[in-house]
């Protein structure tokens, strides 16, 4: 997969991308992440990148003409699955839409930034609106590192073991079952003990069970 972050602000992305799951990924070929900071094309002699809103009001916006011919430049060289735009008023992210965007091939992120966008750029250029969550942020960056983690995680590869995306929270809408480590026992708790029985199919069986109740106690939304 390849991943293009535009980005006002990319010094929020570099420490994210250059640790953690992500950077391993990067260095195995699983994913190649390219950083654009948005004021390599800022217009004139002060690279502007924004400018105040038609119609007075708070906050700048990012214009479209940089945008758009660094979406262009990179549209000459492939084709986007999608063109994601990270906004407070997009599709709710979840585990779900993280599933398709990991089998895309190509995929830019444009990070929002103060006020917003120019509009003309969602009508235009955008394909797809996501929102992390009911807040707002200061801006798109942690919204772009946190997709960018649901989705790397789940490239083949990436994990040590295969299995365990598939074995993750809200995978077929069920919350994880509870793990546990050594020491069995530690100051009189101890850890179930099905799962020291070395019985597989009941092990498999009893995690099932733990998820299905733990859904229903905490997230039975995820249930209806
Ligand atoms: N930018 C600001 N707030 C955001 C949010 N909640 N999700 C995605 N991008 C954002």
């Amino acid at each position: 997969m390849r991943l293009d972050i535009i980005s006002a602000v990319p010094e929020l992305l570099d420490s994210f991308f250059q640790n953690s799951i992500v950077k391993r990924a990067q260095d195995k070929g699983h994913v190649e992440v390219h950083i654009h900071n948005l004021h390599d094309y800022g217009i004139g002699k002060y690279k502007q990148i924004d400018d105040y809103p038609f119609g007075g009001g708070a906050g700048m916006v990012l214009m479209i003409e940089p945008i758009a011919q660094l979406i262009r430049q990179l549209q000459a060289e492939r084709t986007y699955d999608e063109i994601i735009y990270t906004a407070p008023d997009g599709e709710r992210f979840n585990q779900k839409t993280a599933n398709t965007l990991s089998m895309a091939e190509n995929l830019i992120i444009l990070c929002g930034h103060y006020k917003g966008i120019d509009e003309r750029l969602r009508e235009i250029f955008v394909t797809k609106e996501i929102s992390i969550g009911d807040y707002v942020l200061s801006g798109g960056e942690l919204a772009a590192s946190v997709i960018s983690d649901a989705i790397i995680r789940l490239l083949p590869g990436v994990l040590g073991d295969e299995t365990s995306a598939l074995t993750d929270s809200f995978q077929d809408n069920l919350l994880a079952p509870p793990v546990y480590t050594r020491p069995s026992e530690w100051e009189g708790h101890r850890v179930p003990d099905i799962l020291l029985s070395g019985h597989d199919a009941k092990i498999q069986d009893w995690r099932h069970e733990q998820a299905v109740e733990r859904t229903q106690q905490r997230r039975p939304d995820l249930l209806s």
